[in-house]
């Protein structure tokens, strides 16, 4: 067992800690304000090899190892939620079922732009009326000898007003259950997906949020991904790569916060003496440092196994629960520091506060995650 950083882990940590710090931070409270997408940011970030980090070099990408990646993801996160979770989509929800599943000319037309950056990507699972139960969708794709043609709507999806390609998932055989669901790549601009008004949400405001609908939407038999019937099993091992994205978002957010509480505590003073003198602070600081490194851990063990090959969809469920739950209680507890001015906008901690609560929802809620676990436990022993 190994547990230093290789020397390309460093390297990358470094360079998304300064971009991060260099670039992220002069425009992240007014884009959170404004909730305006990073587009320029996101040019430098695609020439920095950040939207296909693990794809290999062949087809465009930086073709580094996943715990690069989770530094990456933890570092941006820390700084600004709202890439993080863009960036995630487009490396674990694009890029990777593409370069697992996709044909070869589906790497050359997709992949290739994605990792790039030229093209952005995300993925349509969620529907209004299939959530949790993602087995039980209402879209449909019936095959015209052709074509396939797509019927029905989707709903939360991560840059759906700013991406350009997206995965899809769809019924093709009712009967079947989740072996009757195919997934699909989908261009923006197909006749036939109409998408839906940025959602206003609570966090990660800089990353916007929409809904589609498809209306007789009519794509090419070149543009299934997988065979008809595989569109579960690939949505789900997307999700696996998508939750360790997810937890490295959750635990930069729970380290700026952790590291905001260190920076105000000794900067407050109360009763004549800086407040992290006080036991009650300083027991709070040791806490937030245990769950903090102890979910950077389950997270960067589930990011190995993924490189080994290896099965981790139980590993990838731990990651992102206890990450999750770290930042949100993390964030609560910066809040509760900084006391009445962590509750203003003029301090990060609201922000945090509000941007580490999703990462408790998207991507499987706390309760998905329990459930995935408890599953793969009683199966175990
Ligand atoms: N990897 C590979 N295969 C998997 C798998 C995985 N992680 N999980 C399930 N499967 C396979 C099973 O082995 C099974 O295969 P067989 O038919 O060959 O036996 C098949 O898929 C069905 O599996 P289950 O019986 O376990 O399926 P289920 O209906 O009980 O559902 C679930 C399982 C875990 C609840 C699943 O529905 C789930 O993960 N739900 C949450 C959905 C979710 O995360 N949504 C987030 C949407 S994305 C998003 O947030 C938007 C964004 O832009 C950020």
């Amino acid at each position: 067992m190994d547990f230093a950083y290789s020397e390309e882990h460093e390297m990358i940590r470094q360079t998304a800690r300064d971009f991060a710090e260099e670039v992220l931070a002069k425009t992240a409270a007014e884009r959170d304000r404004t909730e305006s997408f990073f587009h320029e940011e996101l040019k430098q970030l695609a020439e920095l090899g950040f939207l296909g980090i693990v794809v290999p070099e062949e087809y465009g990408g930086a073709g580094m190892d996943t715990i690069s990646y989770m530094i990456a993801l933890e570092e941006l996160s820390c700084v600004d939620a709202s890439v993080g979770v863009v960036i995630s989509v487009t490396n674990s929800l694009a890029c990777y079922p593409i370069l697992e599943f996709g044909t070869e000319a589906q790497k050359q037309k997709y992949l290739i732009p994605l990792a790039e950056g030229k093209y952005l990507g995300g993925f349509c699972l969620t529907e209004p009326e299939s959530g949790s139960n993602a087995a039980d969708l209402k879209t449909t794709a019936v095959f015209d000898g052709e074509h396939y043609v797509l019927n029905g709507s989707k709903n939360f999806i991560t840059s759906g007003l700013s991406g350009d390609i997206f995965i899809l998932t769809a019924v093709t055989d009712k009967s079947k259950g989740a072996r009757g669901t195919t997934a699909f790549i989908i261009e923006r601009d197909l006749e036939g997906i109409i998408f839906g008004a940025k959602e206003k949400k609570m966090g990660i405001r800089s990353s916007d949020t929409s809904s589609l609908t498809l209306d007789d939407c009519r794509i090419p038999v070149e543009n299934r991904l997988g065979e008809e019937g595989m569109g579960f099993k690939i949505a789900m091992t997307s999700l696996d790569s998508g939750r360790l994205g997810i937890a490295a978002q959750a635990l930069g957010i729970a380290q700026a916060a952790l590291e905001e509480s260190v920076k105000y505590s000794k900067e407050r003073y109360q009763f004549g003496r800086p407040i992290s003198e006080f036991q009650a602070i300083q027991f709070k600081i040791a806490d937030m440092e245990c769950r903090i490194q102890a979910a950077r851990l389950l997270t960067y063990r589930a990011a190995y196994l993924k490189d080994q090959g290896k099965r981790y969809t139980k590993e990838a469920a731990i990651a992102k629960l206890c990450a999750s739950e770290t930042a949100t209680w993390a964030a609560d507890e910066a809040v509760q520091i900084h006391g009445g001015y962590g509750y203003t906008k003029e301090f990060l901690v609201e922000r945090l506060f509000r941007d580490s609560r999703v990462t408790e929802i998207y991507e499987g809620t706390s309760e998905i995650m329990r459930l995935v676990i408890s599953r793969a436990v009683l199966d175990e022993y």
